[in-house]
């Protein structure tokens, strides 16, 4: 399948819909759950439940994150994963802020050409699909590095009911039916023996886990290492190996997560906490914010022309320049502070105008001299003690590189497509990368994951994320604005319709069916390209706001399966 197809099919499916207009809610005034003490938003009611249960239990919000994630790996195998990695920011109650970064790495045999053929072009699902795709999974020493700092319950607290869980099974539901069917293709081909994914499940069934329940038991009795460097690491070596990739002991022994300073910047009167490189989410979101900080959008109105323009103009010009500065810190030299500086992005903007669309071909990164010294599920935690956690985790496609290792109990991960494997040409989600994002041996692949936190007079107001590839960065910064700008609440500001531009293809996507025919044809006379067909749906964002007397308002998106579950 060529990589345009899989972004198609991809984005039809990440929710697994089959009629996906029905999903898209329309702008509604409409509440979601209301807590006055702890809550989590995830994909899936029964990753929720575990994460709320702990927290009534005493746990914070750093333990309900250990059990949330793994509960996901568990009840949403589609994104949730031990074979894959992710990104989470947290605040403190007394506002430390902080984030983690267990994105997956690059294997020590990798090349910069491993995904090209003698010709220079790009081999075919090589990075998409099987043992090739896979990147040094990330996961198990994110939650544990979390659970040792900042973590209060015993760790076996945390991963109890979880195993209970794997145990005892998870009830399939319509779109999960839909999903399974429609990648079942798919395992068959990555997998040379059947998988339990290969049954015609159907909603309402139950799907027990045991294999990945002993894989969990011998993680609580061994600790993080068990998955690095014990039986489980042998087993999934051989595994990988067996099926042609190139992860091998040394490189699981080697990973270690990361501890990041967020990126954090000022709108209007909030200060937005985000996730930096190798995320370009955090990067990105200032770099449109800033963009568009200056301009009237509340009274432009929402998803209005004027507002559309605005943004859409920010996100060609971000975008443009995520594609050619940014990659791993620990790789690349980055000149961050002058991407997101005021001076950089007003100049920036300059050649804007309502009257005209700007041209992606015209546009292309901005100039700066280096001189600076210096298939994805989201879920939004809060606790009963005022911490606050974001976190985004993916095995990259849906069900990452299709290979199941059916002796563990899990998906592995397809995040090596989040490298640029040749400059100039479309990733899985059409997004192009140049130098900065090339392949190297234990480098981590640029992302888009953008969990977020905001506040407001020093105080937590809103945890939000997505899934969604390159169209999480635009559905973070909607919801936001859609709280800030158009006084929408937590609820609201999810089911709103989302759209999206990402400077090439130099098209703005827009979901089905849900946007003002009128808006639209402005838009059009304006030059601008309206994509109505190929993203039915654009992030499912789980999402937590503080309201004026301190509850929680929880946004659980119904794109999907998505539940809000506190006290
Ligand atoms: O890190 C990234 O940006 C991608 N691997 C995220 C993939 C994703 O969001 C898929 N989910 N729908």
């Amino acid at each position: 399948m060529q990589k345009q197809t899989y972004l198609v099919l991809f984005l039809f499916f990440f929710i697994g819909c089959k009629k996906p207009t029905q999903t898209v809610l329309k702008k509604e005034s409409y509440q979601g759950l209301i807590t006055k003490n702890a809550m989590v938003v995830s994909a899936r009611i029964e990753a929720s439940k575990i994460g709320s249960t702990i927290m009534k239990k005493g746990g914070n919000a750093f333990d309900a994150m250990v059990a949330t994630e793994l509960a996901l790996a568990v009840a949403y195998p589609f994104a949730g994963n031990l074979g894959g990695g992710g990104f989470m920011v947290y605040r403190k109650a007394n506002g430390e802020i902080g984030s983690i970064d267990y994105r997956e790495k690059a294997p020590l045999a990798s090349t910069k050409n491993m995904f090209l053929n003698s010709n220079n072009d790009i081999i075919p699902e090589k990075s998409t699909l099987g043992a090739m795709a896979i990147g040094v999974p990330g996961t198990i020493a994110g939650v544990f590095a979390v659970h040792e700092k900042l973590g209060s319950l015993p760790i076996k607290e945390l991963l109890t009911p979880v195993i209970e869980l794997a145990y005892k099974g998870v009830v399939v539901t319509k779109k999960q039916e839909e999903r399974i069917k429609f990648y079942q293709p798919l395992f068959r081909k990555a997998n040379k023996d059947s998988i339990i994914f290969d049954k015609q499940w159907k909603a309402n069934d139950t799907i027990k886990y045991p294999a990945l329940a002993k894989t969990l038991e011998r993680i609580l009795k061994n600790g993080r290492d068990e998955f690095y460097k014990g039986l489980t690491a042998k087993l999934l070596v051989k595994f990988i190996q067996e099926n042609g990739g190139i992860i091998t002991e040394d490189d699981l022994s080697k990973y270690q997560a990361v501890w990041r300073t967020p990126i954090s910047f000022t709108y209007d009167d909030l200060k937005i906490i985000s996730m930096p490189p190798p995320s370009s989410g955090g990067v990105c979101l200032a770099q449109i914010m800033k963009m568009i900080e200056p301009y009237e959008l509340d009274a432009y109105g929402h998803n209005s022309t004027k507002s559309i323009q605005v943004i859409t103009e920010a996100e060609r010009r971000a975008y443009a320049d995520r594609s050619y500065y940014l990659g791993d810190p620990d790789f690349v030299k980055m000149p961050i502070k002058t991407l997101i500086s005021e001076a950089y992005l007003n100049k920036r903007m300059s050649n804007f105008s309502f009257e005209k669309a700007s041209l992606s071909s015209d546009v292309t990164h901005g100039n700066i001299q280096i001189i600076e010294s210096d298939e994805t599920t989201h879920y939004s935690i809060v606790d009963q003690f005022g911490n606050a956690i974001s976190a985004t985790t993916t095995l990259n496609g849906a069900y990452g590189s299709k290979l199941y290792c059916s002796e563990l109990g899990f998906f592995l991960n397809n995040e090596m497509d989040d490298f640029s494997s040749k400059p100039g040409v479309p990733n899985m989600f059409g997004l192009i990368g140049a130098e900065a994002n090339s392949i190297a041996p234990e480098k981590r692949m640029l992302s888009s994951m953008t969990p977020t936190i905001v506040e407001k007079n020093n105080a937590l107001y809103m945890t939000v994320g997505t899934p969604g590839g390159s169209t999480i960065i635009t559905s973070v910064l909607q919801t936001i604005l859609n709280v800030h700008e158009f006084k929408m609440g937590m609820q609201e500001a999810v089911n709103a319709p989302r759209f999206h531009h990402q400077w090439l293809p130099d098209e703005i996507r827009i979901e089905p069916k849900v946007f003002d025919k009128l808006v639209i044809n402005q838009l059009k006379k304006r030059g601008y390209y309206i994509n109505e067909k190929d993203s039915p749906i654009i992030g499912k964002v789980d999402g937590i706001l503080v309201l004026k007397d301190k509850s929680y308002e929880g946004g659980a998106d119904k794109r999907g399966d998505d539940a809000a579950v506190g006290f």
